[in-house]
């Protein structure tokens, strides 16, 4: 996995995905709790449509839609958060994540965590930036901490 990708179309996301989910799997070895993906950007710079292809690759069935109306939305192994709507830190304790954040092998992606994370203890493990650079391209910056 880069730490960088530029002029990222969104055919090249599963790419990424793939080398994403390599890295969380070395993670799942090393670590006996779920994994921690921010996902930053401004709207509509690719964070949901990018969760799309870490599912389908992750072996998530069925469609995943934005959870911007539901807060949080669970599938197999994967839980998917939109903190957007939060106007206050605080009510991020409504998703109530202490159980799932000591799950093995859960994954836990969280777009706009800025609105939230701190008034709830959440550290990422894997942040994810997305920077609009046009109508098709995207630049993709990832840290591993
Ligand atoms: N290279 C690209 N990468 C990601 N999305 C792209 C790309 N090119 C075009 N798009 C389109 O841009 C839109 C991104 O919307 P998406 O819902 O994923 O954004 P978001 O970051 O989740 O926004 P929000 O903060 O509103 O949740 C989609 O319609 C997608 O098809
Ligand atoms: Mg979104």
């Amino acid at each position: 996995m880069k730490s960088h990708y530029t002029n990222i179309k969104e055919t090249d996301l599963e790419q990424i995905a793939k080398e994403l989910l390599f890295e969380i799997q070395i993670f799942f070895e090393n670590e006996n709790r779920s994994c921690v993906v921010f996902l930053k950007g401004d709207l509509g710079a690719g964070k949901t449509t990018f969760t799309k292809f870490f599912a389908k690759i992750f072996g998530v069935e069925g469609v995943i839609v934005s959870p911007t109306f539901v807060l949080r939305k669970d599938y197999t192994n994967l839980i998917h958060i939109d903190g957007y709507r939060f106007e206050k830190g605080e009510e991020g304790k409504i998703l109530d994540l202490e159980k799932e954040l000591q799950d093995k092998g859960k994954v836990i992606f969280i777009e706009w965590p800025e609105k939230f994370v701190k008034s709830v203890g959440i550290n990422p493990d894997f942040t994810i930036d997305f920077k609009h650079l046009n109508e098709e391209e995207r630049d993709i910056s990832i840290i591993k901490f």
